[in-house]
């Protein structure tokens, strides 16, 4: 959750919990990321993508830290860890992973429970302003839980701040958020989320489970999507 301090010369915001001073692996706006034909990418994908942005690998690394980081700051309480469906399962289910490996080998452990919510604000490559729960658990579970929301990418910001209000109506005892990436964009709402893998450049990305129109999620590496597929894939 972000809080806001008053009196604060940060607009509002309180320094240790400044956006900008919130660690993430930054890829540059001109950054042409790699080329395709250096990485395994499905045949049927061959044509459809400009460049691999974020190999796999770098993905799993940056993913085993930021399971670090929230057994680190969350620790010792139960966990209840919520998927946002559909393109938050593979990051969900790697960063399950590494912090189940720290709970086997540590002396501090959170014990972890999963729950799931699907949600849907894209039209194509657009977010809408509408976002609509279309299934999962029940919120209303969640009261009095120490609640982790794991997103795939946050872009307007919309998403998450909606989710975040329907989550408070059924008062969570804390509730903290993780995504994956963040997109670099003029139409951000100014969220920012309390723990970021990438800050990502204003293109729209897919793989790792993040789609165009439901394709794409059977690619490991996040790539670029070229304009002719936006065509060929539209709906
Ligand atoms: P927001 O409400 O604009 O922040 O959008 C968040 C949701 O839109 C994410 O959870 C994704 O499902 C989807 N989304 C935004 N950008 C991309 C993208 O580049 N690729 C795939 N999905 C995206
Ligand atoms: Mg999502």
């Amino acid at each position: 959750m972000n809080f806001v301090c008053e009196n604060s010369p940060n607009n509002g915001k309180c320094d240790h919990l400044n956006p900008l001073s919130q660690k993430r692996k930054k890829i540059a706006d001109d950054s042409k990321g790699h080329e395709l034909s250096l990485f395994c990418v499905p045949k049927h994908y061959e044509e459809d993508l400009d460049s691999v942005i974020i190999p796999s690998g770098l993905i799993k690394d940056r993913t085993e830290r930021l399971a670090r980081d929230i057994v680190r700051d969350m620790g010792g309480h139960h966990i209840v860890a919520l998927c946002v469906l559909k393109g938050g399962y593979k990051f969900f289910a790697d960063l399950m992973d590494y912090i189940k490996t720290l709970n086997q080998n540590s002396d501090k452990s959170v014990p972890l429970t999963v729950d799931f919510i699907r949600l849907k604000s894209y039209s194509n490559d657009q977010s809408t302003n509408c976002v609509k729960v279309i299934g999962g658990d029940e919120l209303s579970a969640l009261t009095g839980k120490n609640v982790l929301i794991v997103e795939d990418i946050v872009e307007t910001g919309k998403t998450m701040e909606t989710l975040l209000k329907l989550l408070n109506e059924c008062h969570p005892k804390m509730v903290k958020v993780v995504s994956l990436l963040v997109k670099r964009t003029p139409r951000s709402s100014g969220y920012r989320p309390d723990y970021i893998g990438f800050e990502v450049p204003d293109k729209f990305l897919v793989g790792y489970a993040l789609d165009y129109n439901e394709y794409f999620r059977d690619l490991s590496h996040i790539c670029i999507l070229s304009d002719r597929a936006k065509e060929k894939y539209k709906v």
